[in-house]
């Protein structure tokens, strides 16, 4: 029997599965495989975004995993991401049915603001788009039925809290670096504070950040950071439970209350990834493998330093 994953329900009542799929640079090639044998393994979501070019790959093994009775529409959960300059003023309703074209869908399960930060068209130019004005399309595409929750990425609190104000659909899903070494304590307790769930992105401390290049050909530069596959208190604990490093990366954040969507492209990491569900670290293990009061951000997104709606400005100075 194929496991399944525990779910976390949004304040709309959408229930969200707790352990997804990431695709973060996993080519089209590489994530049809990784999406198939993620679902035959027991995934339900899976977390894509316009800028990862895999979309229309992504929507191409939906489809097959539909007609082979694998799996249902309804028992999938799809989130998008709206890049940059499809959060400008007008475009972000044409941006999401662009994506739905390419996944094949009617509707994906939850959108996010990849970034608070609005682009021109061919992003060589900031937009001066206040998140409330963005968060209004997210209210405007939630009304319209394209989305059944919305969200937002990369926000800070204060970002989140003006989106709030704004008195129109919550903010069901905050998506945030989130790993042993940047455990965002603040962030997560504001999210539970105003009833919106969080999903960890890089939860393994995206070990394969340092392969990617954008599509100009351009590789960007990372600061060098420990790796968390490797932390002594995460390999004592791997070894006394009998799982792996990323096994106890991965139950750390999801006995957090979070969501995760770890990525590989090689089925057996794929299964490794989603064999969380009989054990669990408790509150005293958190605290011991937090012991080591690391904290730093790796996903600097420098490309809004500058911007009116730099979320990170404040870390920047
Ligand atoms: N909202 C945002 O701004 C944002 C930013 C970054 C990521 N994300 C989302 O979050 C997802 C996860 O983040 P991420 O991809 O940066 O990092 P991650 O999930 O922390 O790490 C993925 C990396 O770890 C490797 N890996 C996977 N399972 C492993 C295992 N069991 N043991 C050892 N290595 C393993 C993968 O390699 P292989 O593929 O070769 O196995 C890949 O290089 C992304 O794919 C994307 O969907 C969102």
């Amino acid at each position: 029997m194929t496991a399944s994953s525990p779910f976390i329900t949004l304040s709309n009542g959408v229930k969200m599965p707790a352990v997804g799929l990431g695709t973060w640079q996993s080519s089209p090639e590489e994530v049809m495989a990784a999406v198939k044998a993620a679902v035959k393994a027991g995934y339900r979501l899976i977390d894509t975004a316009a800028l990862y070019f895999n979309e229309e790959a992504i929507g191409t093994a939906i489809k097959e995993l539909i007609d082979e009775k694998v799996v249902t529409r309804e028992e999938l959960f799809i989130t998008t991401k709206a890049w940059s300059n499809e959060i400008a003023p007008g475009k972000l309703e044409p941006a999401l049915r662009n994506s739905l074209k390419k996944l094949q869908l009617e509707y994906v399960d939850l959108y996010l603001a990849h970034m608070p930060a609005a682009v021109n068209e061919d992003m060589s130019k900031a937009v001066n788009s206040p998140v409330e004005d963005v968060w209004r399309q997210f209210d405007g595409v939630y009304k319209a039925g394209l989305a059944k929750a919305v969200g937002v990425s990369n926000w800070n609190n204060e970002q989140i809290g003006r989106a709030l104000a704004t008195g129109l659909t919550p903010v069901h899903n905050s998506q945030v670096e989130l790993h042993l070494y940047f455990p965002q304590h603040e962030h997560v307790d504001f999210c539970k504070a105003h009833n919106i769930t969080v999903t960890s992105f890089g939860t393994l401390g995206s070990p394969g950040r340092v392969n990617f290049t954008l599509p100009n050909g351009h590789k960007p530069e990372w600061a060098p950071a420990p790796s968390e596959l490797k932390d002594p208190n995460v390999l004592a604990i791997a070894e006394e439970k009998k799982k792996t490093p990323a096994q106890v990366l991965l139950r750390y954040a999801m006995d957090r209350g979070l969501a995760i969507i770890p990525k590989s492209v090689h089925e057996n990491r794929i299964k490794e990834n989603f064999e969380l569900f009989d054990f669990t670290i408790s509150q005293e293990e958190i605290a011991k493998l937090e012991k080591s009061k690391i904290s730093q951000r790796l996903f600097l997104q420098d490309f809004m330093i500058g911007h009116p709606e730099d979320p990170f400005a404040d870390e920047r100075k």
